[in-house]
């Protein structure tokens, strides 16, 4: 019998490993490993960034809600996610994304009601963590992680998510970015 294409393969193994981040550095240089098993293949950004929010939210412990926004027409739009539903535009400057699209570094929010300008989606979420898309000198989104325990993200997630975001672009072609 033909192999299948990666494309059309099942991928099962990635949502059933186990993390437990008790060593975070390692357990997020295992997850981009995985996360490049997965994109393999394909370059498609929407449908890369929707498996990665997926990967991350299977993966990360006391996470309530992971995904992304794309910059579209000089605001954040909604793109593909992991929880509740959520706010669709979000203005360049507004919010934990806006400040981090504007900014284009991570911001670490350990207590969302102390964040000037929060947008709450859930109303769940008490620690945010925000990581900018780049590709080269293009800002392209951010990727957004919420957590329902205050404090739940440090300067290990930051750098590992980093990695995950970097580990996304490079596998997604030019071309295949949303307008
Ligand atoms: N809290 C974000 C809005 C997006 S939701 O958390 C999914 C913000 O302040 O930008």
């Amino acid at each position: 019998m033909a192999s299948r294409s990666p494309r059309f393969a099942t991928p099962m193994s990635y949502t059933a490993r186990r993390y437990d981040f008790h060593d975070k550095s390692a357990d997020y240089a295992r997850l981009v490993q995985d996360l490049a098993a997965l994109l393999a293949g394909e370059s498609d950004l929407v449908a890369n960034a929707a498996n990665t929010a997926a990967l991350i939210f299977a993966a990360l412990p006391e996470v309530n809600w992971a995904g992304f926004y794309f910059l579209r027409g000089g605001e954040l739009v909604l793109g593909p996610f992991q929880g509740k539903p959520a706010c669709v535009r979000i203005a360049l400057g507004q919010g934990v994304c806006g400040a981090v699209a504007v900014q284009r570094r991570t911001l670490i929010v350990p207590d969302v009601q102390k964040f000037p300008g929060h947008i709450a989606c859930d109303a769940a979420s008490r620690a945010e963590i925000v990581v900018p898309l780049i590709d080269g000198a293009t800002l392209l989104g951010v990727l957004d992680i919420d957590s329902p325990r205050a404090a739940r993200f440090d300067e290990a997630d930051a750098r590992g998510l980093e990695a995950l975001a970097r580990a996304l672009v490079a596998r997604s072609a030019a071309g295949a970015h949303p307008p």
